[in-house]
């Protein structure tokens, strides 16, 4: 949520933070702004609403070797261009952007802005305010900074820069991702090493608690105590290719394509030369001694745990809950004597799922982190992590991260049965090989697709997905996915559950999308999917080969029943893409969204 990228180096600054702010346009799109200082003056360029706007509003006859860019998903203040970050400070000093919520905001406001004339509504303000009032006090920028720094409860990545220093750029940060790009003789601040990756791919994490002054030729790093912190750079190991969308209308539908190539790639790097699975044995060890699972996590990758636990039960024997991150800090269930906490998160930046990690660290748990961002703060902070390794998904709606958390589930309680001498006639490297086969054939039949949507969603204002046993965790992210990018209402359901309520809303054409993937229920979705036909609905089957019906409107290739959701959902994105494509929505980008939640 909010991205911030800042440039300190001998070349113009301008296409480096718009480039850059591009690149971070995913963590938020309802406003944006660049700062930049030219000699002894600022320019500030704001706008409500893309980065495409604010590349239109910028004066490009400035020049400015030093400056800093914001883009916004609106947590305290509606999106408009007051609102928008860089925000200055009462004389004009100073310039700050921001990546998070200062929760005391209020309470600093009160005791030591008093009389101050605020220019926005935000939280994030009140910092460069208060360092403008520390910079009068002390008479030096850096103790104001850190003085400033060290009142402030919540999270923050910031960046901030001071008219009368030409040579720094100061950093913060708590909680919210920031890292430091390192150049020959220019040096980068950005969100995420994705947004910057055409300038250098040598990174250098910061720690909560630190700060950073940020020179053209080095960077200086401290704790907030003035503590000297020395780290070494690492590489960042993304290609550039794989941050464009190349020849595709939206990343969506790329990323939906990449998916047989996701799957053959943990295929690669989940086997050794022998075939066999290749995990850690410290992973294998910790799911040895855990008594019960409880997998944490939200949204899709919550939909992704709902699936993975069928795998950690029926194959590893174990016991496994599953709950949605955002409740389990208020409502924490009563934990069995061995815990193993498993955190399922694409980016490893989730806000509500990282204050669960925090709780169950200080109880003394141990935590696996599922991740599609290597050195992301979920996976640092806990015990072990499995990578997903499906490239960087760029999309909001995610899709290639949920089919490749399953099929890392798999071969995780796979593995775990084969330490605990279960037998399984299930080989997860030979079925995913068959999934990868499977999807590439469902991505050839988009216009099959598409013309479903025609004939069936283009003009529909709700639509309900039903499905029993894993088809059910499949109809909740197959609503998610449609209504998070078409704006129509979609909910999914268990089968049998309709009744109980639910049905009630079935009209003449209400649209029943029904998943019939799993042979011990096919009978009984169908005769679920008769109770709304009967009541008017307008229903599509999506079964798998060998439970076909001649009235089912797709057909899936043939699956192990158990690795089933990889291949059925890749219809259900589909149909939402060419949904929000047919209503004219903004596929990549919906509204009120941002991918990378890092609030809670
Ligand atoms: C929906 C979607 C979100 C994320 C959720 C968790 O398409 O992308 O529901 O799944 O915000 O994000 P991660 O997986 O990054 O923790």
């Amino acid at each position: 949520m909010c991205g911030i990228v800042g440039y300190i180096g001998y070349n113009d600054s301008k296409e480096i933070l718009l480039n850059g702010l591009e690149k971070l346009e995913y963590r938020g799109y309802d406003s944006a702004g660049i700062a930049e200082l030219d000699h002894d003056h600022i320019n500030v360029f704001k706008v409500k609403g893309r980065i495409a706007a604010l590349r239109q509003r910028v004066d490009d006859t400035t020049v400015s070797t030093l400056g800093i860019g914001h883009t916004r998903w609106a947590t305290h203040g509606k999106p408009s261009a007051e609102n928008a970050h860089p925000h200055q400070s009462a004389s004009g000093r100073f310039m700050l952007v921001h990546n998070g919520v200062i929760e005391n905001y209020q309470e600093l406001k009160k005791e030591y802005l008093d009389g101050i004339a605020f220019g926005s509504e935000t939280d994030s303000e009140i910092i460069v305010q208060l360092i403008e009032k520390n910079a009068e006090k002390y008479r030096d920028t850096t103790k104001a900074f850190r003085q400033t720094i060290s009142l402030l409860k919540g999270s923050y990545a910031i960046g901030l820069i001071d008219k009368q220093d030409r040579d720094t750029i100061y950093v913060a940060k708590n909680k919210s991702p920031l890292l430091i790009g390192l150049g020959d003789g220019f040096n980068v601040v950005t969100s995420d090493a994705m947004a910057t990756l055409k300038e250098t791919d040598q990174y250098l994490e910061i720690f909560d608690q630190e700060i950073v002054l940020v020179n053209r030729n080095f960077v200086n790093v401290q704790k907030l105590d003035g503590t000297a912190v020395h780290r070494s750079p690492y590489t960042a190991q993304i290609d550039l290719s794989d941050t464009e969308k190349g020849t595709y209308p939206h990343f969506m539908l790329k990323e939906i394509d990449e998916q047989p190539l996701v799957m053959r790639r943990i295929i690669q790097s989940y086997q050794d030369d022998f075939d066999r699975l290749k995990l850690a044995p410290e992973i294998r060890g910790a799911m040895k001694r855990c008594d019960r699972i409880y997998i944490i996590a939200a949204g899709t990758s919550y939909h992704a745990g709902l699936a993975g636990k069928q795998f950690l039960e029926n194959m590893a024997g174990i016991p496994t809950e599953v709950h949605v991150a955002s409740e389990f800090s208020y409502n924490m269930p009563l934990l069995s004597e061995h815990p193993l906490f498993v955190f399922i998160s694409q980016s490893g930046e989730t806000a509500d799922s990282r204050s669960v990690l925090v709780k169950i660290k200080e109880m003394g748990h141990p935590a696996l982190t599922i991740t599609n961002v290597a050195g992301s703060t979920l996976s640092r902070e806990s015990d072990f992590t499995l990578h997903l390794h499906a490239g960087p998904e760029i999309a909001v709606a995610s899709t290639k991260a949920y089919t490749a958390q399953i099929a890392v589930l798999a071969i995780l309680a796979v593995d775990t049965a084969r330490a605990k001498e279960i037998r399984l006639d299930f080989d997860p490297l030979q079925e995913l090989a068959i999934a990868a086969n499977a999807i590439e054939v469902l991505t050839d039949q988009k216009e099959t697709i598409e013309e479903l949507v025609r004939s069936n969603l283009a003009t529909t204002q709700n639509a309900f997905f039903i499905g029993r046993g894993s088809d059910y965790f499949v109809c909740l992210e197959g609503a998610l996915k449609l209504k998070e990018i078409s704006y129509i209402q979609a909910e999914g359901f268990a089968g049998g559950e309709l009744k109980h309520g639910t049905i009630a809303l079935i009209e003449e054409g209400t649209p029943v999308i029904a998943l019939a993937t799993q042979e011990n229920v096919n009978y009984a979705i169908r005769s679920n999917v008769q109770e709304v036909v009967a009541r008017g609905a307008n229903d599509m089957i999506f079964s798998m080969r060998g439970l076909e019906q001649d009235s089912d409107a797709f057909v899936v290739p043939q699956v192990h029943e158990l690795i089933a959701p990889l291949v059925s959902v890749v219809p259900m994105q589909l149909l939402a893409y060419y949904a929000a494509l047919h209503r004219g929505c903004d596929v990549d980008k919906p509204r009120n969204l941002a991918k990378s939640v890092t609030v809670e």
